[in-house]
């Protein structure tokens, strides 16, 4: 069985890689699908966040990248992929995320919506949470890869001089 994990990754996070590492254990697949959305004006384009992550998932064999317009659940069709794949962080998550999911029910039924539970350590991360720290001229080192971090740097402010 093949899972797309649909989001806007902007940029990816450790919580966000924690979630494919082990989606990864599950599916034969794991496509992670970046929805290009008019509405929002990103941080990074489509291009940057596809070689971020790319990089980030190189040593996972059954992740790969895409990005996708329109509805997930044609995303996962065009995919191949029987699941849609999500993160719950925290309770305010579940909300929005059953409502997505039974959404997408309606648009097609033999696709299925399948939830982790973010690791504890990542509970209270977000792409906008890192932007927020990033803008302020915070770290960001122990939020997203490494590779991610540099290019927040460069796009946002000079690293810290002080990071403990
Ligand atoms: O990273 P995000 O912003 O939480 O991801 C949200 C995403 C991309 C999963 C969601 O907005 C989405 O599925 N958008 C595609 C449009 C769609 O299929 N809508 C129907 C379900 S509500």
């Amino acid at each position: 069985m093949n899972a797309i994990y649909p989001g806007s990754f902007d940029p990816i996070t450790l919580g966000h890689l924690d979630i494919v590492t082990r989606g990864c254990r599950l599916f034969e697949q794991v496509t992670i699908a970046i929805l290009r959305n008019p509405n929002k004006t990103p941080l990074f384009t489509m291009e940057e966040r596809i070689a971020q992550i790319g990089e980030a998932i190189a040593h996972l064999p059954n992740a790969r990248v895409a990005s996708f317009d329109g509805l997930t659940v044609d995303c996962a069709k065009s995919n191949q992929s029987q699941v849609i794949l999500r993160g719950l962080r925290v309770l305010s998550d579940f909300e929005m995320e059953l409502q997505m999911a039974h959404t997408n029910k309606t648009l097609a039924e033999d696709i299925e919506t399948v939830f982790l539970a973010t690791s504890n350590e990542y509970s209270f991360l977000s792409s906008s949470v890192v932007k927020e720290v990033a803008r302020f001229g915070g770290p960001v080192d122990h939020l997203v890869p490494a590779h991610v971090a540099k290019d927040i740097y460069q796009r946002c402010c000079a690293p810290p001089a002080l990071n403990p």
